[in-house]
């Protein structure tokens, strides 16, 4: 770890603390009953005050949606006993990613989900080293996840990260994709195993809460929200409910829809299993190096 410039790797460090912090919370808070809005501003909140920024929006995923669920503005959904709820946390300092998460369940059968997904994701974290060929993270997760009699998604994959880029060109993918593509030192990895008693594939669900900046065209509405998000989001994804609560929240709601409309905005839509069976994810950012540099674990 020479090489990489110290400033920059201090920042992935400061982010993976606050991430780490922030996860402490949402683990704290998470008991039956709690809306999951109140959990997602309060992590969110947590990542601000400890000085850093949001790199998405807490994602907070039931059952068989495996990613990009975020609460709604007056979302009212809670999380309960007999769910499996993902926690996904994105926090950045300067640009500098730390994304994290892990699956929560009072459930006892979802034991077996998370647990296969933990071990996945440490066995995998032993092979970020400079050199291997990222197929064989994908055939690790495999061999854990259906050693526990369960499926790795396939079609879910871990990415390189970049600054103020959450996906920098590198898949790390849940099974042996056959890429041959070598890590190196220095390199920024999100690992992140997911596993299903379902099919092992995530379809497209319904449209999501999470937006990203597209296609800046001349528009009359919305003007103000385009300034704000090109500003303060940069490339980054950023929450319908963020800008409903900046802005009026019904003006704001129509001209987001329309901004969507023209492409000026990509909307994500929430990613669920295809047979509809529960999910579990672990996910951790390291950096690559002979002793892999887990930013966010302590
Ligand atoms: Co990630």
């Amino acid at each position: 770890m020479e090489k990489m410039d110290k400033d920059i790797l201090d920042k992935y460090k400061k982010a993976g603390k606050i991430a780490i912090e922030a996860r402490e919370l949402a683990r704290k808070k998470l008991k039956p009953g709690i809306k999951l809005l109140d959990l997602a501003d309060e992590i969110e909140n947590k990542i601000i005050q400890l000085g850093g920024k949001i790199a998405f929006p807490v994602n907070l995923s039931l059952n068989e949606e495996a990613a990009h669920s975020v609460p709604s503005w007056r979302d009212t959904r809670t999380y309960e006993d007999g769910n499996i709820i993902k926690v996904d946390i994105g926090v950045h300092v300067d640009g500098y990613i730390a994304d994290t998460a892990f699956s929560v369940s009072t459930n006892k059968e979802d034991q077996k989900l998370i647990q296969a997904t933990e071990e996945a994701l440490k066995e995998m974290i032993k092979l970020a080293t400079p050199g291997t060929q990222i197929r064989e993270l994908g055939k690790k997760a495999y061999e854990v996840i259906t050693s526990y009699n369960l499926k790795p998604i396939v079609n879910l994959t871990g990415h390189s990260l970049g600054k103020y880029d959450l996906h920098a060109g590198i898949s790390i993918p849940n099974y042996d994709n056959n890429d041959k593509i070598e890590l190196k030192e220095e390199m920024a990895i999100a690992i992140e195993p997911f596993a299903t008693d379902g099919s092992g594939f995530v379809i497209e669900g319904k449209e999501g809460e999470v937006l990203k900046i597209d296609n800046i065209i001349p528009v009359r509405n919305g003007r103000e929200i385009i300034k704000w998000v090109s500003i303060e989001r940069k490339e980054l994804p950023f929450a319908k409910r963020w800008i409903m609560n900046k802005f009026n929240p019904i003006r704001s709601k129509l001209a987001i829809d329309e901004l969507i409309r023209k492409g000026v905005f990509h909307q994500y839509k929430v990613l669920r299993e295809k047979a509809k069976g529960r999910v579990s994810q672990s996910e951790h950012t390291v950096i690559v190096a002979d002793k892999p540099i887990v930013t966010t674990q302590d």
